[in-house]
C-alpha cells in the first residue's frame, strides 16, 4: 500500500511518461490479430458463473455467492480502508461511514436496500461499508465499448471494463491494486425467475446494481463513466440532502435489465429518467440499426448517436470522452479502437476480431479487469479476466 507523501510522486512520474510516449510504443501497439479464443500472457483466467433467483427474497439472493465471495470481498473493503486512513488518518471516516452512512442515505429504492443488508450479514461486513461500495462504482470506472453490425445486420456488444484508477498503485509488480483486488471478485450472474434466465451480466460480487449485461434476444447494456463538473459528486450530495428523486447509475441499468422488455423501452427509460451522475449508456438491440451510445447528464440526455449502416456507420464505439471533443490527450484509446475497427472491416467482424480490437493496447491497460462480448441474437454472453504484462500503460 502507498504512503501518503508517495502516491503524488508515482502519479506524477507515471502521467509524465505517459504524455512522451503514449501514441509511441510500447505503449502502443499494431492491432493484434488471431488473440481468440483467449490464451497468453493477457489472459488471466476464465469467470465463473453464479445464478441468482429473482424468486427468493431480495434479502437472501446473495447468500451462496457471498459465502463464496466473503473473504474476496473483505480484502478489498479493507484496501479502501486503508487508502482513506492514509489521507485521513484518524480513522474518523471509516467510523462515521460505519455507524451514520446507513441513516445519512436513507432508504434505497426496489430490492436494492434489502439486497445490501442480506449481503452484510452473510459476509459480516458491516452495511455502511457495502453501501460505499456499491456506490463507489459510481466513481472510477474508465472502460471502453463498441456495437458493431456485420454485412448481414448482426449486432455484437463487446467492452473492457477498467477500473481502479488513483487508488493505490503497486510499486513491486506494477499493478494497481484495487484493479487486482477485483479480479477474484469478478463473476458471471445469471438472473432467473420461474428457473429461466431474465438476463446475465458481468458484475464484482458485493455489487447490487450493474454495468455490463444483456437480456438474450432483446438487448444488450454497458455503462462507461463520464467524467463532467456537474458530476456525480453534487448528484451523492444532493441525495444526502434528502433530494432523491434521481437514480444510481448500476441501479438503473439493473432495473433495466431486469425489467424492461424492448430495446425501445430501454431506450426510453435511459434517455430520461434522472441520474444521480453523469454516464455514457451503450445499448444494443436484436436487429439491423438498433445500437446508440446515450450521453447523459444528470438530468437529461445531450446526445444519442446511434448505428446507420446504409451511411456506413457499422460501429459505434464509446470510451470516456464526449465524441464532439477530443479524448483527454493523456488517455486516447478512441483512435486505436476506431483504426483497429477499420483494419477489421465490417465483413470479418466476429467475437474474435472484437477482442482483438480489445486486447490492443492501449485498449488493454492495467486498469483492465475484464472483456466482456455479448451476442444478443444468438444468446452468447463470454467474460475473460485479463493482464496487461510489462511495457503496459497504466490507463
Ligand atoms: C478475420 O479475423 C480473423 C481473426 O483475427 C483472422 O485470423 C483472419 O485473418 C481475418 N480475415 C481477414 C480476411 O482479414
Ligand atoms: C501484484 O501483486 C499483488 C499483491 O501481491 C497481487 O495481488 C497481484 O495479483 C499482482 N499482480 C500482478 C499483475 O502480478
Ligand atoms: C431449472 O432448470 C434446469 C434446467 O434448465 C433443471 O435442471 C432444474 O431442475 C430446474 N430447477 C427447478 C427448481 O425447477
Ligand atoms: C422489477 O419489477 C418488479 C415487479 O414490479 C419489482 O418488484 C422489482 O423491484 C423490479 N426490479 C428492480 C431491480 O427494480
Ligand atoms: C427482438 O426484440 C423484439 C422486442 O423488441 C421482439 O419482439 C423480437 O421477437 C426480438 N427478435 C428476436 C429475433 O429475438
Ligand atoms: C475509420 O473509418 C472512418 C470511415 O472511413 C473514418 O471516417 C475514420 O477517420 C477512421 N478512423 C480511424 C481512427 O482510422
Amino acid at each position: 500500500m502507498l504512503g501518503r507523501s508517495r502516491l503524488p510522486f508515482v502519479l506524477l512520474a507515471v502521467a509524465v511518461t505517459c504524455a512522451v510516449a503514449q501514441d509511441v510504443p510500447p505503449w502502443t501497439e499494431d492491432c493484434r490479430k488471431s488473440t481468440y479464443p483467449p490464451s497468453g500472457p493477457t489472459y488471466r483466467g476464465p469467470v465463473p458463473w453464479y445464478t441468482i433467483n429473482l424468486d427468493l427474497p431480495p434479502y437472501k439472493r446473495w447468500h451462496e455467492l457471498m459465502a463464496d465471495k466473503a473473504p474476496a470481498l473483505k480484502v478489498i473493503v479493507n484496501s479502501v480502508k486503508n487508502m482513506v486512513n492514509a489521507f485521513v488518518p484518524s480513522g474518523k471516516i471509516i467510523q462515521i461511514v460505519d455507524q451514520k452512512l446507513p441513516g445519512l442515505l436513507g432508504n434505497f429504492p426496489g430490492p436494492f436496500e434489502e439486497e445490501m443488508k442480506g449481503i452484510a450479514a452473510v459476509t459480516d461486513i458491516p452495511l455502511g461499508e457495502i453501501i460505499s461500495f456499491n456506490i463507489f462504482y459510481e466513481l472510477f470506472s474508465m472502460c471502453t465499448s463498441i456495437i458493431t453490425e456485420d454485412k448481414q445486420g448482426h449486432l455484437l456488444h463487446g467492452r473492457n471494463m477498467d477500473f481502479g484508477i488513483f487508488l493505490g498503485w503497486n510499486i513491486n509488480n506494477h499493478s494497481w491494486v484495487i484493479t487486482e483486488e477485483l479480479k477474484p471478485l469478478t463473476v458471471n450472474l445469471d438472473f432467473r425467475r420461474n428457473n429461466k434466465t431474465v438476463f446475465k451480466s458481468s458484475s464484482f460480487a458485493g455489487y447490487v446494481g450493474m454495468l455490463t449485461g444483456f437480456k438474450p434476444g432483446l438487448f444488450s447494456l454497458t455503462l462507461n463513466e463520464r467524467f463532467s463538473t456537474n458530476g456525480g459528486y453534487i448528484g451523492v450530495l444532493e441525495w444526502l440532502l434528502g433530494k432523491k428523486d434521481a437514480m444510481w447509475i448500476g441501479f438503473i441499468i439493473r432495473s433495466v435489465l431486469e425489467n424492461s422488455t424492448s430495446y425501445e423501452e430501454a431506450k426510453n427509460i435511459l434517455t430520461k429518467t434522472k441520474i444521480l451522475a453523469p454516464a455514457y449508456f451503450i445499448l444494443g438491440g436484436n436487429k439491423s440499426g438498433e445500437g446508440c451510445v446515450i450521453t447523459r447528464d444528470r438530468k437529461q440526455a445531450l446526445d444519442v448517436y446511434e448505428l446507420n449502416p446504409k451511411q456506413g456507420r457499422w460501429y459505434v464505439v464509446q470510451t470516456n470522452y464526449d465524441r464532439w471533443k477530443n479524448p483527454f490527450f493523456l488517455d486516447d484509446r478512441r483512435t486505436p479502437t476506431k483504426m483497429c475497427l477499420n483494419r477489421t472491416t465490417q465483413k470479418n467482424i466476429s467475437f474474435a476480431t472484437i477482442y482483438d480490437v480489445l486486447s490492443t493496447k492501449p485498449v488493454l491497460n492495467k486498469l483492465t479487469v475484464y472483456t466482456a462480448l455479448m451476442d444478443v441474437t444468438k444468446g452468447q454472453f463470454e467474460t475473460y479476466l485479463r493482464d496487461c504484462p510489462d511495457p503496459c500503460i497504466a490507463w
